[in-house]
């Protein structure tokens, strides 16, 4: 395979030219010219291809794959991550995780709607009963692919309005000044049902990650109750763990 006609050439910019060779294979990634898994030719063959020195590709490799766009297997070479990575121990959106990955992140709606609290949301939330909530149903895809389902909760008072919610939830919460700032997580595999694995498109009874997520503002208050199923195929949890000290 010749790299230049995927990721085109490089020199065009002042930039070093590890930058620039980042800079396309981050493009050739998101737009899926390359593609998921791809292996990249050896590095001294794209230093050759684009006459650059080895030492040039590996920084730039590096960098992808510290980000989690690129893997690397012993003995076998670099290759195009296939599994969008998720850093367990951050409170980031989905938004921005799939961002950061050089994905672009997209919605469908299956609901938005406002109400008053149900049993579970109130105890979940700390919410007496009767107060009105917002609820956010959708689909989450990266490019065209279809991540994860999420059902997401929040009391009336962290949002102006229901419409205030475009792309993302956590920008909205934002705006309104209510972006939580901790978060307490639980996770359990599951199997997908007929109507789930129809919206992500798998088969019914794919393994899949059960997700509860509530989210906390800094008094205290819960901001956020969000189920969400995400495709056991498109996704790794990684968590750094340290010793205690
Ligand atoms: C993640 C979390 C959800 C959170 C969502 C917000 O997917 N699991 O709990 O609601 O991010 O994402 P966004 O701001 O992209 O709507």
């Amino acid at each position: 395979m010749k790299l230049a006609e995927r990721i085109g050439t490089l020199g065009e910019s002042s930039a070093p030219l590890y930058q620039q060779m980042q800079d396309a294979l981050r493009q050739a990634i998101a737009s899926q010219a390359l593609k998921p898994q791809e292996a990249l030719p050896p590095e001294r063959d794209i230093a050759t291809e684009f006459g650059v020195s080895r030492i040039t590709v590996r920084k730039a490799l590096d960098g992808l794959v510290g980000d989690g766009l690129l893997t690397r297997k012993q003995g076998a070479g670099t290759f195009v991550a296939g599994r969008v990575e998720k850093q367990f121990s951050k409170l980031t959106s989905f938004s921005e995780d799939m961002a950061s990955r050089g994905r672009t992140p997209r919605s469908e709606w299956i609901q938005q709607s406002v109400g008053a609290v149900n049993s579970d949301e109130s105890l979940t939330l700390g919410l007496s009963p009767g107060s009105r909530v917002y609820r956010f149903h959708r689909i989450r895809f990266a490019d065209e692919q279809p991540m994860a389902l999420e059902y997401s909760t929040i009391p009336g008072f962290g949002l102006p309005g229901l419409e205030t919610v475009g792309s993302s939830l956590y920008e909205a919460l934002y705006a309104a000044g209510h972006r939580p700032v901790r978060a307490l997580q639980r996770l359990r595999a599951v199997l997908f049902n007929a109507e789930q694995a129809q919206l992500l498109g798998v088969e019914a009874g794919a393994p899949g990650l059960f997700i509860e997520r509530r989210g906390f503002l800094e008094d205290g208050r819960a901001i956020e109750m969000t189920h969400s199923w995400y495709r056991g195929d498109a996704y790794d949890f990684v968590a750094e763990l340290n010793a205690l000290a």
